[in-house]
């Protein structure tokens, strides 16, 4: 196999010489045999150096495969229908010094009662997969009221500004002034009063408001308040009517779990950019993967009225002892224009525009002056807290809005998406049962709705996504390189001393020259065929 035969047959030469022949063969199968060896130990390096270097694109590879969603896969089944619970924490700004606001003007002394505790059980229902990577679906939510987290039971009786009046009333402040005085008289007829004393339930889920079963009555058909009923809640509890389509990831994983239309619209209508009408965000359940600390991540939740972005904000631990980063919406999120120009787009029609640590989402309700902000006013100026009596400083921690989310996969693991709503009321002198209602954000309650971990079936495959890579990575390169340069040295090792075996042949200096060359040319031109 390594050395012509014939050259030995035909030969004439000395017995000694003959010997020379036998040795140099001998030695020159030996470097081959070494040298083919050196190669497989180069290539094996080598092979250590693609692993080095691609490994972690395979693993991204195999990590985009299993997180799109796609007809029957496991990370479908539980996107579909989430093994999670998540809650759903409301607290209520129960005022108990309305008559003395109205009529000596005191300032408004609230209570903060709560959380009512209500435990949520979500599924996507009527999942159609469509055949241009994106899936239809509606969102299910159903609430159950959870006694043994609440502070307080759903019978409570709260005392509360009457949104729909004071909405009427505030919208009505650049009217005809006759619209308002038939207001005054409207509201006399129907005993409306600027305060309601309603249950907690109520508030939440819905009680019959006179002057939203009027509108219904006498306005017509088409223009807006579809409810006779009002409720900071209601109609939520159930399938939500919006249909939504979203990325399946399958084309583009960069798109994974954004919506792409919401009632088959690609953006909002309110704003005057498509910057803000923008609604490529995730729903909150689920990003796309390989996030990086550089990443902004964007949600999308209808009452919010545009998409919140949220930026890295540190490392955290979260169930099972899962690495997870912090997301959390930017300082300058809701600012005003003033401080974050970028916001601009969000008051089509100012300004004045919302102040700092407001957002306006008038536009998507029904025009009621209803401001969002973080809870206790976190944000905002100090003096919208002390406007109204009995709201403790904010507290980061407690009051900040966070998601903690699985960077390779992208998957959400605890959550607390907490949002105050305000009535921003203005003043109408001539409504007269509003007359004494000065201009002023009234916080009406605050949630958090929050997840607080993922079951362990879920953690444990993320743990398993999240550390198993590096290790293999770290042994599979790490054992491929000793094992390349073990062999290496052994081969160099053995092919030294083969040469120098020849070397010490006691044989005139050309001969060895020769041999010693030929070997060399015979393993160099040989080395390719293995
Ligand atoms: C809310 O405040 C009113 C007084 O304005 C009081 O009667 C009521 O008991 C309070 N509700 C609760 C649950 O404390
Ligand atoms: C208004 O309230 C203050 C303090 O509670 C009280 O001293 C004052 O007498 C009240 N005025 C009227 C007109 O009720
Ligand atoms: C879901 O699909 C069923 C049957 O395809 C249909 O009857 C139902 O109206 C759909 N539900 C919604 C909310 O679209
Ligand atoms: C994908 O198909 C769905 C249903 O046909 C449609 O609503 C959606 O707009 C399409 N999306 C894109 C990006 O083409
Ligand atoms: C929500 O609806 C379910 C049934 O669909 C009901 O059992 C539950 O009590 C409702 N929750 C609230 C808060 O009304
Ligand atoms: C993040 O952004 C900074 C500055 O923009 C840049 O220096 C850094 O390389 C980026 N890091 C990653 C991981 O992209
Ligand atoms: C909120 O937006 C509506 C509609 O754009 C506007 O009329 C109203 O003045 C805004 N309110 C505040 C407090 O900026
Ligand atoms: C808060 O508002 C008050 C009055 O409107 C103003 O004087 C003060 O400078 C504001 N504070 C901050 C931190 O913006």
């Amino acid at each position: 196999m390594c050395f012509n035969k014939t050259l030995l047959s035909c030969s004439t030469i000395g017995d000694s010489f003959i010997h020379f022949l036998r040795i140099s063969r001998k030695i020159t199968c030996h470097l081959l045999r070494w040298g083919f060896v050196v190669a497989v130990s180069v290539a094996i390096i080598l092979f250590g150096i693609i692993v080095v270097i691609f490994f972690m694109s395979w693993v991204n590879l195999v990590v985009n495969h299993e997180v799109t969603l796609r007809q029957g896969s496991q990370t479908t089944d539980w996107w579909v229908k989430p093994p999670v619970v998540p809650t759903i924490k409301v607290y209520i700004y129960n005022v108990t010094n309305a008559d003395e606001f109205l009529n000596n003007g005191s300032k408004p002394i609230v209570d903060e009662l709560g959380p009512y505790v209500y435990v949520e059980k979500w599924e996507k229902k009527n999942v159609t997969f469509n055949n241009n990577d994106t899936v239809t679906f509606h969102q299910e939510k159903i609430y159950y009221f959870d006694e043994t987290q609440s502070v307080g039971s759903e019978d409570d009786v709260v005392v509360v500004p009457n949104i729909p009046m004071l909405s009427a009333t505030s919208q009505s402040k650049h009217a005809a002034r006759f619209l308002r005085l038939a207001m005054a008289s409207i509201m006399d007829i129907l005993k409306i009063k600027p305060f309601v004393e309603v249950s907690v339930g109520q508030l939440l889920w819905g009680y019959e408001d006179p002057l939203l079963k009027l509108a219904k009555d006498v306005v017509p058909k088409e223009q807006k308040l579809p409810y006779e009923e009002f409720g900071l809640m209601y109609n939520k509890n159930g399938t939500s009517k919006d249909v939504v389509t979203m990325f399946t990831g399958a084309g583009d994983i960069t798109q994974y779990g954004l919506i792409d239309t919401f009632n088959g619209k690609p953006k909002l209508p309110h704003y005057s950019e498509d910057r803000c009408n923008d609604i490529m965000a995730s729903d909150g359940s689920i990003f796309p993967p390989h996030l990086t600390k550089n990443s902004t991540i964007h949600i999308f939740d209808k009452d919010l009225c545009r998409k919140l972005p949220l930026v890295f904000e540190k490392e955290v631990t979260a169930s099972n002892d899962v690495p997870a980063y912090r997301f959390t919406p930017p300082k300058n999120v809701f600012a005003s224009v003033e401080e974050n120009p970028d916001n601009m787009c969000f008051c089509p029609q100012g300004p004045p525009c919302a102040p700092s640590g407001f957002f306006n989402v008038s536009l998507c309700q029904y025009d009621s002056p209803i401001l969002l902000s973080f809870p206790h006013f976190y944000l905002a100026n100090e003096s919208y807290r002390t406007a109204v009596e009995g709201i403790t400083p904010p507290d980061e921690e407690k009051h900040k809005f966070f998601i903690d989310v699985q960077p390779l996969m992208g998957t959400a693991m605890r959550a607390k998406a907490r949002i105050q709503i305000n009535l921003a009321v203005s003043q109408v002198v001539d409504i007269k049962q509003v007359a004494t209602f000065p201009d002023i954000v009234f916080p009406i309650m605050w949630f958090e709705e929050g997840l607080d971990s993922l079951p362990e079936e879920m953690t444990g495959l993320m743990k398993l996504a999240t550390t198993v890579p590096p290790i293999a990575h770290a042994a599979l390169s790490g054992s491929l390189f000793a094992a390349g340069i073990l062999l290496l040295i052994v081969a160099i090792w053995r092919l030294v001393r083969g040469a120098n075996r020849l070397n010490s042949l006691q044989l005139a200096p050309g001969h060895v020259g020769i041999s010693a060359n030929k070997g060399k040319d015979v393993q160099m031109s040989n080395v390719p065929k293995y």
